[in-house]
């Protein structure tokens, strides 16, 4: 379930800058604030912007890594940095970044059965708490 919703998705655009663009635009209409949280804030046209779609990129990458890697996460670990993001950053961020990734899973493939769902949102949950416990070191 897991490999195939990823394998549509990843044909649309391998270079995950289309879908990285996707997952903000969903990012955003969740909660728009959360632009703030981002270097490309105040950038006229953010969907454009290279700082975005290498971010996008890179966040799509390594929800691939650790779907592959899921036993040790240490995807999240060695990809993302000490301060990737706030010590203090409020929980429900997180949830809507979770929310903005399996929505775009969702759209590229045309739905998502229930047990797909639940598969993408363990995955995320383990994700979150790795990147929570990277946070802290
Ligand atoms: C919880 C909300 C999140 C916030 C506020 C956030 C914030 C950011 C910011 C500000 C950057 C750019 C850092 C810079 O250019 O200096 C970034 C980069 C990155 N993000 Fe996130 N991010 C979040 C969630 C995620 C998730 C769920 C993943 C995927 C596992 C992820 C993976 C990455 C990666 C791999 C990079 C590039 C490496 C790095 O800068 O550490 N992020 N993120």
């Amino acid at each position: 379930m897991l490999n195939e919703s990823w394998r549509k998705l990843k044909s649309i655009d391998d270079t995950y800058e289309s879908t990285g663009v996707l997952l903000f635009r969903n990012m955003f209409d969740i909660n728009p604030q959360s632009v703030n949280l981002f270097p490309f804030k105040g950038e006229e046209n953010i969907y454009e912007s290279k700082v975005l779609k290498k971010i996008g990129v890179q966040v799509m990458d390594c929800i691939e890594k650790s779907v592959k890697d899921i036993k040790s996460q240490l995807s999240v670990i060695e990809m993302t940095s000490r301060r990737h993001m706030p010590k203090d950053l409020d929980e429900h961020y997180f949830d809507i970044v979770g929310k903005a990734i399996i929505m775009t899973i969702e759209q590229v493939n045309k739905g998502m059965n229930d047990n797909t769902r639940k598969a993408w949102t363990k995955i995320y949950s383990i994700v979150k708490l790795s990147l929570k416990r990277r946070q802290l070191e």
